[in-house]
């Protein structure tokens, strides 16, 4: 297949999108970040050895993969510094194969004072952010003072902007949260010192893409959190500030919508969420906890225990809706070994009402109850299973159930962290050595 392709979580992140991204980039020339920033955290093992990225691209492991930050990530210089000396350290070489884009906004110091002033005045309406400054540069941005990665290469003018943005912030900062003012000199300085570094990664990341594109090359979109967390389309406010949907791998790398070919719709094989908010199917008995503990259900950014509950149909149906999702690909099936019932929520109680799509209204979304269909456990283990007709057939019923609920092909199961632990059902994924 010489086809594109956007791999996005299609819950409220989490799903196993790193995973996945660094099995299949194997078949791509190069993989795009396109939204978020560093509040991801994606997980990679290969054979046994494990590596968490947050702003790099999952392809970052395969030597012959170029990867790309497009304009709609927001940059923490420091964050990227830190990650390329944490791989560096472990033997990967990035030298040439990364790219970030010169219109990326940046995460200053200040992102990350209000990001905690705001949580802090919330008091029990928090969000639950990541306390990486990722709301208030996207805010900066839509208003139009954000600064961008090219104004850092021009240092008077780079001064002049931080400290025209920062006497704003500061004023916001101590008067509407009475939180102490920032002083802008180091900030400007700190920034300013990452300048050699940073050069000659900065690139015109949708010249590159196009340039790719013409010549043939297959390229992965990654995207970052999940459909849920949409800031348009997920359970606002209780969201993060970027439209984190297939169709944003379009406007947040350059390439246009034609040039998205394939969507893989990842999903957990049960429901997650770190911070606040509606989460109707959440279990706070043995068996969450039994999911959590299996699953190692802690942030991979913030170390935050992750909420777990069964899965939510309703909640994913419009998810794939969303995202145009062409196959789904469900992950950490293994988590699930063990237990003797399987719930599949399938419709929503909201007042006197049974809804089979979720409210728009986050307050309805919140006192939604589930309605659930049972289904037999298997008491098998699903761990590294690599081929489908070996699978409990408790479980492939469970797999087919989701796929006829959700009116979409499985594409891929995951049946555990290893990049090995991985089994392909659409042929289009297959690679050409299989
Ligand atoms: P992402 O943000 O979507 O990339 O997902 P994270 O990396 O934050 O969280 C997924 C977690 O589940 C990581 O610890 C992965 O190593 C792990 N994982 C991914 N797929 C599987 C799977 O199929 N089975 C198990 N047991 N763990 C998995
Ligand atoms: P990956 O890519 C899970 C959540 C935060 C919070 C909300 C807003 O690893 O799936 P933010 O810092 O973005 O303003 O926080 O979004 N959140 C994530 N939850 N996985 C993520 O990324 C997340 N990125 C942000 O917990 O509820
Ligand atoms: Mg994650």
């Amino acid at each position: 297949m010489s086809d594109n392709l956007v791999v996005i979580g299609t819950q409220w992140g989490d799903e196993g999108k790193g995973k996945i991204v660094d099995w299949l980039t194997e078949q791509f020339a190069a993989v795009v970040r396109f939204q978020g920033g560093h509040n991801a955290g994606h997980t990679l093992v290969i054979q046994g050895e494990k590596t968490v990225l947050h702003l790099i691209p999952s392809g970052i492991l395969r030597p012959q993969v170029r990867c790309l930050i497009g304009n709609g990530v927001v940059l923490s210089l420091s964050a990227l510094m830190e990650e390329l000396e944490t791989l560096e350290q472990a033997g990967i070489a990035t030298a040439g194969r990364l790219q970030v884009s010169s219109a990326c906004n940046l995460i200053l110091p200040y992102h990350i004072a209000l990001d905690e002033a705001r949580e802090r005045a919330l008091g029990q309406q928090a969000i639950g952010t990541t306390g990486r400054g990722i709301g208030p540069c996207y805010e900066d941005k839509v208003a139009r003072r954000g600064i961008r990665l090219y104004e850092l290469l021009d240092e008077a003018h780079f001064s002049r902007r931080v400290q025209a943005v920062m006497a704003y912030h500061n004023t916001i900062l101590q008067q509407v949260f009475g939180a102490e003012p920032l002083a802008s000199q180091p900030v400007i300085n700190a920034a300013l010192a990452y300048r050699t570094r940073i050069e000659p990664l900065i690139a015109d990341v949708p010249d590159e893409l196009y340039r790719l594109s013409q010549a043939g090359q297959r390229i992965l979109f990654e995207g970052a959190q999940g459909a849920l967390l949409d800031i348009d389309h997920g359970t606002y406010p209780y969201v993060t500030s970027s439209n984190t949907l297939s169709g944003a791998a379009a406007s947040g790398s350059g390439l246009g919508p034609r040039a998205l070919h394939y969507v893989l719709g990842i999903v957990k094989a049960y429901t997650t969420r770190v911070g606040s908010g509606p989460f109707p199917t959440e279990l706070n008995d043995a068996v969450g906890q039994y999911l959590g503990e299996r699953g190692h259900e802690f942030g991979a950014t913030t170390g935050r225990k992750r909420r777990c509950g069964w899965l939510d149909i309703v909640a994913l149906r419009r998810s794939l809706q969303l995202n145009s999702v062409s196959g789904l690909c469900i992950t950490k099936l293994d988590v699930l070994d063990g237990l003797e019932v399987l719930k599949l929520c399938v419709a929503y109680r909201y007042q006197d009402q049974e809804l089979t799509t979720p409210p728009l209204d986050g307050r309805q979304f919140t006192v939604c109850e589930p309605v659930y269909e049972e289904l037999p456990g298997w008491s098998d283990s699903t761990a590294g299973i690599t081929c489908y007709a070996d699978l409990p057939a408790a479980a492939r019923a469970y797999l087919t159930r989701i796929a006829e609920l959700c009116n979409t092909p499985l594409a891929v199961i995951s049946t555990g962290p290893d990049r090995a632990d991985t089994l392909v059902l659409d042929p289009q994924l297959a690679r050409a050595a299989d």
